[in-house]
């Protein structure tokens, strides 16, 4: 696979150049783009927080698309599995779609694991650092755990799932991430309250 990769890359001419650019793109959607990345356990609320965020998004007039785990593993990523090469990979792919819709002026709501600094040091590499916003949806397992919305972690507690995140497999928890969402004692509404509170400055159009 690697081999193809040298030798397709010196038959490829990107024309990123030649394509209408972001800052066109941005000013006709009266908008910033920016990737909101969520990282966080299987279950901790990252799909339902951006859902809700999208839709108040939606409403103050940003154009926005959820991406998640569950849905582009479904499709793009569906050869991909959960070993730690597995999961660069999913990782690596999301960060290149989502670097798409940024240059498309588009907002993306990412909610992946993405369970290791590593694989996140390396979508923030891939999409940028000054669009890249870290987000941490800080639920405790136990409440994951107890909620289990898909019944997964029953599974891997049963052994009938390898390499779950946070049962067999890890979780690194972000140390610097640009906002850290507790879920424990908050409503949804809350939650998204104060990401809006966060991130409306940072995607409001300004010349
Ligand atoms: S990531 O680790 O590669 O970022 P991703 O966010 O795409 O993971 O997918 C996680 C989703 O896949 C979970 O929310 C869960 O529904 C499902 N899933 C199935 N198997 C596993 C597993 N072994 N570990 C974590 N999530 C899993």
């Amino acid at each position: 696979m690697l081999k193809m990769k040298h030798q397709q890359n010196k038959n490829i001419f990107p024309i990123f150049d030649k394509i209408a650019g972001r800052a066109e793109k941005e000013q006709f959607l009266n908008q910033k783009s920016k990737v909101i990345w969520m990282t966080g356990l299987s279950g901790s609320g990252k799909t339902t927080i951006a859902i809700e965020l999208e839709k108040e998004l939606l409403k103050r007039g940003f154009f926005t698309q959820v991406l998640d785990g569950d849905n582009v593993r479904a499709g793009i990523n569906n050869n991909l599995g959960f070993s730690e090469e597995d999961r660069t990979e999913n990782i690596r792919r999301i960060a290149e779609v989502a670097k798409l819709f940024l240059n498309g002026g588009i907002i993306t709501i990412n909610c992946f694991v993405s369970p290791t600094n590593a694989i996140r040091e390396n979508a923030k590499k891939i999409i940028g650092a000054t669009d890249f916003i870290e987000v941490f949806i800080d639920t405790p397992i136990e409440i994951c755990e107890k909620r289990d919305v898909k019944g997964l972690y029953k599974k891997a507690r049963a052994g009938e799932i390898k390499d779950f995140t946070g049962i067999n497999a890890p979780f690194e928890a972000p140390t610097n991430a640009t906002l850290v969402v507790e879920t424990k004692n908050k409503t949804i509404t809350q939650s998204v309250d104060d990401l809006l509170v966060a991130i409306l400055p940072l995607i409001t159009y300004k010349k």
